[in-house]
């Protein structure tokens, strides 16, 4: 089935907040952001603001009700700043006005002095000072210490990794307008609109059933808009408690860039032990995270980092300990992955370095340490229907990778200019929100007494295609025409205390509360359908809109049924709970067992570097991954394609650069540069790993949201082995890897291209 969307994207009619048509009487916000990165404010003179022309209101933190407070886990992040600032972008100011160009043009006029405090933007530094978000995190294995002497090859090294702009194509924003009796209507770009909701009555000091937030869909959200589209959605309602008015707040590109959080960057030391047949014995990492001036979803993101230090290896003696540091950037958050791309490349880097130093390929330590039925995570859960292995071996057979790799050394010895280079990558993600609690949600459905039907769940559609699935579910839950069936905006009159749409698990959570509720539609309506034909529930079918009485077709279509059902006032509304079993976790152990299941699988990447100019192209990608069970697999390889090529862009071009002064200085499209269709791999194949899928995952069908964008690290030593062909000593590990980076890791000593460096020959030798 086609993404019920596609035809509304492709001719421009699907609804953003944007598209909103605005009441009578709108009021348009912008918001005045601290043009520093850490300052005492001494004055604020918004005088010539305030009289300019068309401008209603202009509020700071002195016109909140209730607290100036909208952290997402920890209480640590205020919407407006008051005495200090904390951050280049953090609001002090939100400018009410006419027009959003009147409003801007105000903006300007607002005049600001400060004592400057010291700027902090290096992970290293912050913690060298004590300055961290939380406690440390420490999970553990064994003892790695204890192991060290009984290895035959240990490494240590440094891992250095930047951040990632969301880039959504819809920037953050938010519509409300009063209702009456002091209720507000916020229309809101948002992953998670409970949050919105619950942080607007504790900013106006109202309660929750006063506030209704509705999403109909995002322009992209990529986990930027999990926390904070928060802060837009409290502003616009803020301003029209107090005007009695609606008001509407878009960001600019520009505003968005600066102001947003955006992945963490990480910096990183390893120290890896191995057997001398290349068995990773022992593994110690210590993650300095780039958290940005608050908590936001950082502690959540550093547990994921943990749980996915170790990849999709087993290793019996684990170490890893994360410092959340505080530095004076926006708060970094949620980004495709939630801190896992970051662990893992860490670990990826660990063996990329032994197998340098063993003269081996990295493919060998890797497919040795791969995880097996049974393992032990290091955080306490076993590994269960574990496909790792099988998605690496349908790799390499069906993709003739060892062929593919004596091709390439042979270009490699014919070629002065070009080098190839070729890494796998395997991965290993856990479904389920790491915060248990989170893995619950719930579904309205409608059934009028026309037969049609209205779907309502917590989930939000950002273009991941969650709204297609859920309509699937229904439809096969019903056997009934998708049609019939209307999937509504989230909203949170409708369907309460949502968790976000993320952790991938959208679609396993919604549609298993859909499924509860369908099933009992289901069982009630096959009771009422026994009771037209003078037959028992159990003999009872529906089949393709019709129903079947002991396996035959009857004239009971379910249009007929659903009508007698309405005239024989049988209930055909049903809500729908589910809350993920199994799973538990103990955060101050480290150890429970968080997930449903796994999702694995492997990619392999194949690069072409001009060592003359140092750019490259990626030839070839070939992927297996375990989709389960798909209910879709053209969205679910469509989720693959896009995630791939946005894991590509964090680990080559996107590069995020900060001044000293924490300002940023890739804040436009011109500076910071994004994968286009000239970025897609040349040749780009997704297999299905066949497998039965899983029980937790809906109707088998695993959840595919982040997971590939795991295989971004692959391009990374893709590249580096390609480098290494023409420069044997290079060993850096420091993403993205941008043409720049390449070049200089080519030449490192003004190397000349007329006597490349004899390259070591080094035969991949695949068990
Ligand atoms: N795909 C599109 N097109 N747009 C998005 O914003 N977000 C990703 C992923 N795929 C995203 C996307 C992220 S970060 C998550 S967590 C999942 O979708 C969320 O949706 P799901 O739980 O329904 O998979
Ligand atoms: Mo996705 S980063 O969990 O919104």
């Amino acid at each position: 089935m086609k993404n019920i969307d596609s035809k509304g994207h492709v001719t421009g009619k699907s609804l953003y907040l944007d598209d909103i048509p605005v009441r009578q009487g709108t009021l348009h916000a912008v918001v005045f952001f601290s043009p520093v990165a850490h300052a005492k404010i001494t004055g604020l003179d918004l005088t010539a603001a305030k009289n300019y022309p068309g401008v209603i209101d202009i509020m700071t933190a002195h016109d909140i009700p209730g607290e100036n407070q909208i952290g997402g886990i920890i209480p640590d992040e205020l919407l407006f700043a008051e005495n200090e600032t904390d951050f280049l972008g953090q609001p002090i100011v939100l400018v009410v006005a006419e027009s959003e160009r009147i409003a801007r043009r105000a903006r300007q006029l607002i005049k600001i002095t400060f004592e400057e405090l010291e700027i902090v933007t290096d992970p290293r530094k912050a913690a060298e000072k004590g300055l961290l978000l939380t406690p440390p995190s420490i999970f553990s294995m064994g003892d790695p210490e204890k192991k060290w002497s009984r290895c035959k090859y240990v490494f240590e090294g440094s891992v250095e990794q930047a951040g990632q702009e969301h880039l959504y194509l819809e920037t953050q924003g938010a519509y409300c307008y009063p209702a009456e009796n002091g209720n507000l209507m916020v229309h809101s770009s948002t992953q998670s609109p409970t949050a919105a909701q619950r942080t607007i009555a504790k900013v106006l000091g109202i309660s929750m059933n006063q506030i209704q937030v509705d999403v109909v869909r995002l322009g992209g959200g990529f986990g930027g808009k999990e926390d904070q589209a928060t802060a837009p959605a409290v502003l616009v309602a803020l301003a029209s408690q107090k005007l009695e008015k609606p008001v509407k707040l878009v960001f600019s590109r520009s505003d968005d860039m600066q102001m947003t959080g955006k992945r963490h960057p990480y910096s990183s030391d390893f120290k890896i032990g191995l057997s001398s047949d290349f068995k990773i014995l022992s593994y110690e990492v210590t993650y300095y995270q780039n958290g940005g001036a608050s908590n936001d979803l950082s502690p959540a993101i550093s547990h994921r980092t943990l749980f996915h230090t170790t990849n999709s290896y087993f290793i019996p003696d684990v170490k890893a300990t994360l410092y959340s540091c505080k530095t004076n950037l926006p708060p970094n958050t949620a980004f495709r992955g939630f801190g896992a791309p970051q662990g893992m490349f860490v670990m990826e880097s660990a063996i990329a370095k032994a197998a340098m130093e063993l003269h081996v390929p990295a493919s060998l330590i890797q497919k040795r340490n791969l995880l097996k039925e049974n393992d032990l995570f290091y955080y306490g859960q076993k590994a269960r229907q574990v496909n790792i292995r099988k998605t690496w071996k349908t790799l390499c057979d069906e993709y003739r990778l060892q062929e593919k790799q004596k091709e390439i050394e042979t270009f490699n010895q014919r070629n002065k200019i070009y080098k190839k280079g070729l890494a796998l990558m395997p991965i290993t993600f856990g479904i389920s929100f790491t915060n248990i609690s989170m893995n619950q949600a719930r579904a309205l459905v409608h059934i009028y007494h026309d037969g049609s039907l209205g779907v309502s769940t917590g989930a939000i559609e950002m273009g991941q295609g969650v709204n297609t699935k859920m309509l699937q579910v229904a439809a096969h839950a019903f056997s009934i025409d998708p049609k019939r069936i209307k999937i509504e905006s989230t909203n949170t009159t409708r369907v309460s205390n949502t968790s976000p749409t993320a952790a991938s698990s959208g679609a396993d959570l919604n549609g298993n509360a859909l499924l509860v509720a369908c099933n009992a539609l289901l069982l009630r309506l096959k009771s009422f359908a026994a009771s037209m034909l003078g037959a028992t529930k159990k003999d009872i079918e529906f089949i393709k809109e019709k129903v079947y009485l002991k396996g035959k077709e009857t004239d009971l279509t379910w249009e007929k049924l659903i009508q007698q059902a309405f005239l024989n006032r049988v209930n055909l509304t049903e809500h729908g709970h589910y809350a993920t079993p199994v799973i538990h976790f103990d955060v101050e152990k480290g150890k429970g067992h968080p997930f449903a299941y796994h999702v694995y699988g492997t990619a392999a990447f194949v690069v072409k570097v001009d060592v003359l100019r140092g750019i490259y192209e990626v030839e070839e990608v070939d992927i297996v991954h375990d989709f389960g069970d798909s209910l879709n697999q053209t969205i679910d390889i469509g989720q693959v394609e896009g995630a791939l090529v946005q894991g590509i862009g964090y680990m080559t071009m996107e590069e995020l650069r900060y001044n000293n002064e924490g300002k940023l200085l890739s804040n436009s499209l011109s500076t910071y540069k994004v994968p286009d269709i000239y970025a897609v791999p040349k040749v780009l194949n997704v297999t299905p790993l066949k497998t039965t899928g899983h029980s937790l995952a809906v109707m088998g069908s695993k959840a595919v949201g982040e997971p590939p964008l795991l295989y971004g690290p692959g391009v990374y030593f893709a590249i580096q082995n390609a480098m290494r062909e023409f420069n044997p000593q290079y060993a850096s590990f420091d993403a993205p890897m941008t043409p720049e980076k390449v070049l200089m890791g080519l030449y490192p000593q003004n190397k000349s291209v007329a006597e490349p460096a004899k390259t070591e020959k080094r035969l991949l030798k695949t068990e």
